[in-house]
Parts: C-alpha cells; structure tokens; sequence
C-alpha cells in the first residue's frame, strides 16, 4: 500500500505522448486504477498529453481530461527532466 502517512491516496502524475488508439486505452485504464486496483493507494492525474495532430492533443484535454496538452510535451518535460537530473546527480555525489 503506497498511501501517505494520513492514509490518503499517493498522486501520481501522467504523461502522454501520442493520443491515438493506444493512448486513449492507457489513459482511461489509469483512470480506472483506483477503483479496480484499490489496495495500490494511488490516485492518477492526467497533466500532460502530446501530440502532433490538432484535434487528438484538443481530445486528451476535452474529453480525457488531461491538464495540458498540445504538440510537444517538451517545455514541460525538459524542464521537469533538468530539475530530476540535476537533484539525482546531487543526491549521488553527496552520497559518495
Ligand atoms: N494499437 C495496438 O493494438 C498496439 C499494440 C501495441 C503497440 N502499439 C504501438 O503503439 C504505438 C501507437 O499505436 P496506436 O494504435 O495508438 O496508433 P494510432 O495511429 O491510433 O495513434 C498514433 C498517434 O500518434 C500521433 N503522433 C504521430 N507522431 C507523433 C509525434 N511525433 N509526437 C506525438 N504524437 C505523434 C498521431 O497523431 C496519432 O494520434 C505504435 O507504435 C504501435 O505500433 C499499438
């Protein structure tokens, strides 16, 4: 069981990259995790979804319900993968 200390469901963020038939399936089934798979403890939110046609990033965000979404995923994901490598390669060499 991966709940917080008070007992409360885990967030866990989701990326998509392309929204076709595969990432619809994907998204809806974390949709369904915590009501099929209770005893994980986790609560999936959709944050961003790429992709490069129009009308299926507008889909990830009217319909599935994803918080962002557009062409490239890369202002988010650059940013967020920056931050993580610079605070594991902090953490490695303070652990050396
Ligand atoms: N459909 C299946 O049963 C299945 C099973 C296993 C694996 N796959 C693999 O999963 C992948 C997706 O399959 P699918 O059936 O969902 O395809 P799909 O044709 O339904 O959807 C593909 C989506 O990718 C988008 N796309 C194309 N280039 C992109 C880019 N550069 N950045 C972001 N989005 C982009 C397209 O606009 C489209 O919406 C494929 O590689 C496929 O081989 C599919």
């Amino acid at each position: 069981m991966t709940t917080t200390p008070s007992g409360a469901a885990r967030e866990i963020g989701v990326g998509l990259i392309s929204v076709g038939w595969m990432g619809k399936l994907h998204s809806r089934a974390y949709q369904a995790l915590p009501s099929v798979y209770p005893e994980l403890g986790l609560k999936p939110r959709l944050v961003h979804a790429a992709d490069t046609a129009e009308d299926r990033a507008a889909y990830a965000r009217d319909v599935l319900g994803y918080e962002k979404a557009g062409p490239t995923t890369a202002p988010y994901w650059t940013t967020r993968t920056s931050r993580s490598c610079r605070s594991a390669r902090r953490t490695s060499s303070t652990t050396k």
